[in-house]
């Protein structure tokens, strides 16, 4: 059985029941499914939509899948370097205080959740389409400034009036099947003039049975036509390898005032 890692390189299976797990023995990039997907033999079938890449069996495997090891560098210290970094640059571009409510769309476990509310102490709304997230997501944050909503939730309390004041969205559009509806979603949920921060890698990574996949969307681009960019930045090298500093783009974005929106 062979499929492509998203460096191009072949998976071994490793069964981890109930889970599927597909390390590659080049760079240790980890792929996980359920048993239910057929993979076997799969390089030249159609590659299918494969969400289950996001649901996680335990908080360890959560954070293999978001924070994913690279060249030069391992979870543990993404997770650590890149979420410091994060608190202090999200503060600095969205000037967070306690009576605000942030979205966290594609919050994963919490991982930026979690240390948002202890530092600035607004309240967070997470999103995300993974199940196991959400659950893992409640016990990881733990505090009542935290809720976790699935998207179909998020819809519902926007059509009962919900607005966020900020949208912090990060390392998720690259990963959706449908981008665009994954920022009209934002853009419904957030209150006019309100501000986006989205962390995105230029290339698309969308979970396939056969892998990641690019369909050649440029978010960044999509991004830009859908909201008005204020800024565009990196992650700094001090905190990141070269690659991932030079793949990675944070967009900070103002929501159109409603007046304006497309109808
Ligand atoms: C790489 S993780 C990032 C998690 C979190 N934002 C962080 O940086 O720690 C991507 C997350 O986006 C979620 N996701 C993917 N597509 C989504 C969608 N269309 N709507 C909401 N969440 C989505 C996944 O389930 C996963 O938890």
């Amino acid at each position: 059985m062979v499929i492509a890692c998203p460096n191009y390189r072949i998976y071994l299976l490793v069964d981890r029941p109930p889970f599927t797990v597909l390390i590659c023995p080049q760079c240790s990039h980890h792929f996980q499914m359920s048993p239910s997907v057929d993979i076997i033999g799969s390089q030249d079938r159609t590659p299918t939509f494969a969400p289950e890449a996001f649901e996680v069996a335990s908080r360890e495997l959560a954070m293999s899948v978001i924070m994913t090891e690279e060249p030069g560098t391992t979870t543990a210290e993404r997770w650590n370097f890149e979420t410091r970094f994060s608190i202090d640059d999200i503060g600095r571009h969205l000037n967070l205080d306690a009576r605000h409510c942030v979205l966290d769309f594609g919050c994963g476990i919490g991982r930026v959740a979690r240390p948002l509310i202890e530092r600035y102490g607004c309240r967070v709304v997470g999103v995300d389409t993974s199940e196991s997230m959400r659950n893992l997501a409640t016990d990881y944050v733990r505090s009542d400034r935290f809720e976790v909503w699935s998207p179909e939730e998020l819809a519902e309390q926007v059509r009962r009036g919900f607005q966020a004041d900020f949208c912090i969205c990060l390392w998720v559009i690259q990963h959706a099947f449908d981008a665009s509806e994954v920022i009209a979603s934002i853009a419904s949920a957030l209150r006019a003039d309100g501000l986006v921060y989205a962390m995105n890698q230029s290339e698309r990574a969308v979970p396939t049975s056969h892998g990641w996949h690019n369909d050649g969307i440029d978010v960044i681009e999509l991004l830009r036509r859908s909201f008005s960019e204020v800024s565009c930045h990196s992650l700094p090298l001090h905190i990141a390898t070269a690659r991932m500093s030079a793949i990675t783009k944070i967009q900070v974005l103002r929501n159109p005032p409603k007046s304006c929106a497309t109808p």
